[in-house]
């Protein structure tokens, strides 16, 4: 087997909080991300899906060493990041790049887009002014804007064109890895389409990998090529997204394909994911973390926590009652699937629109 591009191996970041402005003290640990691990490969995609808070950007920060772990290894490109400083460091941050959930907020609007583009090749020595300009006008076509938008401000672009450009800032150090941070859920349903096609047609052309963050299953059934979904700072179920979708192994799965929006005009509520709460992340409940909302809980599930153990090829599932599971129900699987296609659907028109008017762009 060969080395896959980035491994991480029981990684864990626990977030001290303190209570109190004048006498600050100890009011407890968050345990945002609690021994993660996975592997991605060369030109792979892995979706990391979870509800909102249950570790996945702490996950992406850790994996970009902008943050420190509590434990836990990260390996990228044969090297472990955890121990970088100096110079190896500096090189990481051209191979692996982050693309954010808001492009409003992590644009600069004080920046016109070319000066936004040409920064990251200014911080790592790039070129001279004459081949960054150069560059500047190709990176914006690879994500099909026009050259002369480089004089334009981020408050000009509307929100998929803003995270266009989120794209081309992320390109512009030729990476290898781009971790994308939920790029998508600010975005109309239909600009999301086409950010995605923007994202798998440069994933195709310049061999990239992906971590790409989303709490929509919908989203990634399209994108991924494996998927692990998270639950209070743990992967409960890993995968080949078309195993995971067509058999999911774990009652968490299995009640976010659940709230995947039906296509029925009847209905017109989407599910909710799960009953009750999430649990706080400061004090997770012992056992399984998931029992407190899991239909299939029994008593072992109050007291021991499950781990990760194989239920199919490359498809693993922390749940004590796995082999329990009966199919997958008819009507989730019915229900997501007509929703897939529409989503499919709709990726396809907005793809045909979007070459459309690239050739009447250059004709
Ligand atoms: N700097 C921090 N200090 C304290 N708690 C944090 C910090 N960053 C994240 N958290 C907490 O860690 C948990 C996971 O957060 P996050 O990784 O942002 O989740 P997600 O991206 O899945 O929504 C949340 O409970 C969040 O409040
Ligand atoms: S271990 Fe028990 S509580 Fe946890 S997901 Fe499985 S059945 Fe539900
Ligand atoms: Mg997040």
């Amino acid at each position: 087997m060969t080395a896959p591009l980035l491994e991480v191996q029981g990684l864990t970041r626990h977030f001290a909080v303190k209570r109190g402005l004048v006498f600050s003290r100890d009011a407890g640990v968050v345990r945002a991300v609690d021994g993660v691990s996975f592997r991605l490969d060369r030109g792979e995609t892995l979706a990391l899906v979870g509800e909102s808070g249950c570790g996945k950007s702490t996950t992406a920060r850790l994996v970009l060493r902008l943050i420190e772990p509590t434990a836990g290894t990260v390996w990228f490109e044969g090297q472990d990041v955890t121990a970088m400083t100096g110079e190896p460091l500096r090189s990481l941050r051209k191979r692996l790049q982050i693309v954010f959930q808001d492009p409003f907020a992590s644009l600069n609007p004080r920046m016109t887009v070319g000066e936004i583009l040409e920064e990251p090749l200014i911080v790592h020595g790039i070129g001279d002014a004459r081949s960054r300009a150069d560059r500047v006008a190709a990176l914006l076509g690879q994500v099909g804007l026009a050259a002369y938008h480089a004089q334009r401000y981020p408050h000009e672009f509307s929100g998929g064109q803003r995270q266009r450009i989120g794209i081309a800032r992320a390109l512009a150090v030729e990476p290898s890895l781009i971790v994308c941070d939920e790029p998508v859920s600010a975005l109309d349903v239909s600009v999301q389409a086409q950010v995605i096609n923007l994202l798998k047609d440069l994933q195709r052309a310049l061999g990239l990998s992906y971590l790409f963050i989303a709490h929509d299953l919908a989203v990634v059934k399209h994108m991924a090529d494996r998927v692990a979904v998270m639950y209070l700072g743990q992967i409960v179920e890993i995968g080949p997204a078309a195993a995971l979708f067509a058999n999911p192994r774990h009652p968490y799965t299995r009640t976010l394909l659940a709230a995947i929006p039906r296509p029925d005009p009847h209905r017109t509520h989407v599910q909710a994911v799960a009953t009750g709460d999430v649990p706080s992340p400061m004090n997770p409940p012992a056992g399984c973390r998931f029992h407190t909302r899991c239909p299939l809980a029994v008593d072992r599930c109050r007291t021991e926590m499950p781990v990760l153990g194989a239920v199919g090829d490359g498809h693993s599932a922390a749940c004590h009652r796995s082999a329990e599971l009966p199919p997958l129900d008819a009507e989730t699987a019915a229900a997501s699937a007509p929703a897939a296609a529409r989503r499919l659907a709709l990726y396809a028109a907005r793809r045909a629109e979007a070459l459309a008017t690239t050739v009447s762009a250059t004709s």
